[in-house]
């Protein structure tokens, strides 16, 4: 039987660039989202966020057949249903989670496989396999989180290998043949196990920015400048090569997987909870920097975004630190190349000569600061 692939919550960030994906592998795939401006996006080929080469996987994706729709019901159709959900440790989002789920379970068709890509705790999985009606329609469920890092889908996709949580063994070939077809390797492992490995992977990089934003406050307070110290200190040593930059650490994944992974499996010597602390702490080590840096308590902040290269604001820690400079009596004008229109930005700059780069932008680099004073958070 040929599959029909549902993806609710396919107009999403995650969701997007895998039903592209998998509809130019040739399976008939079918996006069911409740935001109606960005279906429309879609189906006119308007990429609705800044994905690496999105655009060209969309044309291709709607002139193979992708369908989009409002209408959950249409699940029927689909032997596969893929749930792309956002998500979070909020009681609030895991409430409207587990009701989709119990929508998706009542409208799906018998013996069916439902596969989960969001982030999910084992407490879900397990109310899901617990379930009346998933268990009479002998419905089969697979957790298979998503580990590509946004922007990068296209570059990932088949590059990373697909982490099949289920409940004992793999019920059926089904699961395999499908990213089998997709050409992505998967590795087989318990719920239990899939989950901590989703959950530790975001945790383990919150911890390794956060880490580095530590040294970083504790340099400031001994009126070090850490960036000059990392960067003598890495030249040409091999075993600082891969260490990230001080700098913001927010986004969509890292903080709210962190939170998760403590409500899942503990945080016993407060470790985890530690970098959340740091991580303001850094933002006030930032307003120092400010201080000691600038003239007046007047400055333009360029990069919004939560991370360089990007149009997401969701958690974005330069707007944490744009409240908190508002705060402390700052007048700030911000200005972010994906967020605001490119006429916008000569009127900004003359408001101050006092410049915080808080997300690094390539094209800032191209940007003339003679005789400002410029503190850039981030290199990386
Ligand atoms: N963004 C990332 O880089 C990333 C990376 C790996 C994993 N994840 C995980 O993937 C999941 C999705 O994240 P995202 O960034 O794509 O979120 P997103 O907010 O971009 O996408 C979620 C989509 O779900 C839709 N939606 C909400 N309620 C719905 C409903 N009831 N029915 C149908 N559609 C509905 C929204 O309209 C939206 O289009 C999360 O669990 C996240 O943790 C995200």
């Amino acid at each position: 039987m040929k599959n029909k692939v549902g993806v609710v919550g396919g107009a999403g960030h995650i969701g997007l660039p895998f039903s592209c994906y998998i509809q130019n592998k040739g399976i008939d795939t079918l996006i069911i989202d409740t935001n109606n401006d960005i279906l429309e996006l879609i189906k006119n080929k308007i990429t609705p966020f800044i994905e690496y080469d999105l655009q060209n996987h969309l044309d291709h994706a709607i002139n193979n057949g992708l369908q989009t729709t409002l209408d959950l019901n249409e699940i029927k159709d689909c032997n596969i249903v893929i749930i792309t959900l956002g998500t979070s440790s909020d009681k609030h989002v895991i409430k409207k989670f587990n009701q989709l789920i119990d929508d998706v379970i009542s409208k799906i068709t018998q013996g069916s496989t439902i596969i989960l890509r969001s982030t999910v705790t084992l407490n879900t999985i397990n109310k899901i396999i617990e379930d009346k009606t998933f268990n009479t329609k002998k419905l089969h469920l697979y957790y298979c989180p998503e580990r590509i890092a946004e922007g990068k889908a296209f570059l990932e996709l088949d590059k990373i290998p697909q982490i099949i949580g289920s409940k004992d063994k793999i019920e059926s070939d089904l699961i395999l043949n499908f990213f089998n077809e997709l050409n992505i390797k998967t590795i087989s492992v318990n719920f239990e196990e899939a989950v901590f490995i989703k959950l530790f992977l975001n945790t383990y990089r919150y911890s390794q920015f956060s880490t580095i934003n530590y040294f970083d406050n504790i340099a400031s307070t001994n009126s070090l400048d850490f960036k000059k110290l990392l960067g003598i200190a890495s030249e040409s040593y091999p075993r600082l090569e891969n260490v990230p930059d001080s700098g913001m650490v927010g986004g969509p994944c890292l903080i709210k997987d962190s939170h998760t992974f403590i409500d899942s499996f503990d945080d016993p010597r407060g470790l985890i909870s530690k970098y959340f602390e740091i991580n303001k702490d850094f933002i006030k080590n930032i307003i120092t920097k400010c201080e000691s840096k600038f003239d007046s308590k007047k400055i333009v902040q360029l990069g919004l975004t939560f991370k360089p290269e990007s149009d997401d604001l969701r958690d974005s820690q330069s707007i944490e630190l744009n409240k908190s400079l508002i705060k402390e009596g700052y007048e700030v004008k911000t200005y972010d190349p994906f967020i605001n229109s490119e006429e916008e930005l000569s009127k900004i700059m003359e408001f101050s000569n006092n410049i915080l780069i808080s997300t690094h932008h390539k094209i800032f680099d191209s940007y003339d600061f003679t005789d400002k004073k410029v503190v850039i958070v981030g290199d990386k």
